[in-house]
């Protein structure tokens, strides 16, 4: 870009609101800002040494109403402006239903990114325009943070934990990727690039499997690695007492050893795959051993995708179609 450029453009659905709270709060200081500076300016230019005016007692009724109204407006206008944020806030943490599922992993130093048919690319994120995007993040050494400027998100990718952030790209183009954490020696360079495409490019894309790293079909992928991991010999509908069944698992709340309750979401999946001790069900031995460094993210979050995927009593694995 050859001109001089405060503010990064707006390429996604959520920016404009993120810009204009931005404005809005800007508009409030420098308002603020203003008449704090002339009020000074001016009192102190009328009651200065000497000048010829009123320096009687002062009126207290008229004192009581400013004070009341540099009370009670700013109060209002703090929490107009909280409402506002909350609701943009909000809106950043929900995710629609549906959304393309794209798994993020950051490592020192650089950010890999796996597709829903298991395309995998480094330092690019290629999505298509229009179409509601979610990321699934994780990290497999220290805590980085995946921020895409002209969408207006940011967020810490955290080890041993998924973070999502969703997204729908308005703008095709290629734009900026950072990592907003600093992560080590080569944080800095630790930058890549969004690439938004029109929904036939990305379809190309996505199906060329020669530009990067060979696909591996996620959706298939899931089944094979329970089989290879050993899973089905405890978690089958055979042998209950082993481990607990996990079809239709997902989204369900679980009771625990330690007496909680939990709600079994991506995280609770995935942790008891890499640290099965820590969370154990009510009714079963600590029998599982630690998946921990058995199996790469990608890997991973593969599993835990295809854990989420089976459905509850009898649905077979096989009705599954392409990622959820
Ligand atoms: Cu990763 Cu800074």
């Amino acid at each position: 870009m050859s001109h001089l450029q405060l503010i990064p453009e707006q390429a996604s659905t959520f920016a404009l609101k993120v810009d204009l709270l931005f404005y809005g709060l800007l508009a409030l200081s420098v308002f603020f800002f203003g008449a704090v500076t002339l009020m000074v300016a001016f009192l102190s230019i009328r009651y200065r040494k000497g000048s010829n005016v009123d320096r009687g007692p002062m009126d207290h009724s008229i004192a009581k109403k400013l004070e009341l109204t540099w009370t009670i407006v700013p109060t209002i206008l703090a929490l107009a402006f909280f409402g506002w944020s909350a609701y943009v806030f909000y809106d950043f943490t929900v995710i629609p239903e549906g959304s393309m599922d794209v798994l993020v992993t950051g490592k020192q130093w650089m950010w890999k990114v796996q597709h829903p048919n298991g395309k995998r690319e480094i330092n690019h994120l290629h999505v298509p325009v229009n179409t509601p995007v979610r990321l699934t993040m994780t990290s497999e050494d220290v805590i980085h943070s995946f921020f895409i400027p002209v969408f207006r998100l940011k967020r810490d990718v955290l080890p041993n934990r998924y973070t999502t952030m969703g997204f729908t790209a308005t703008k095709p183009g290629t734009y900026h990727l950072f990592c907003a954490e600093y992560c080590g020696t080569e944080h800095s360079k630790m930058i890549g690039k969004v690439i938004v495409m029109e929904e036939g490019e990305y379809e190309k894309w996505l199906a060329d499997g020669t530009a990067t790293t060979p696909a591996v079909p996620a959706a298939s992928g899931g089944e094979q690695l329970f089989m290879r991991m050993g899973c089905a010999n405890c978690h089958n509908s055979v042998n209950t007492a082993r481990g607990p069944q996990l079809s239709g698992l997902f989204g369900k709340e679980v009771s625990l050893t330690n007496g909680e309750k939990i709600v079994a979401d991506e995280n609770y999946i995935r942790e008891s795959i890499v640290n099965p001790q820590s969370k154990l069900v009510v009714g079963y031995p600590p029998l599982m051993p630690t998946f921990k460094n058995q199996m790469k993210e990608e890997d991973l979050y593969v599993l835990v995708d295809y854990i989420k995927s089976l459905e509850a009593a009898g649905a077979s694995s096989a009705q599954r179609g392409n990622a959820s």
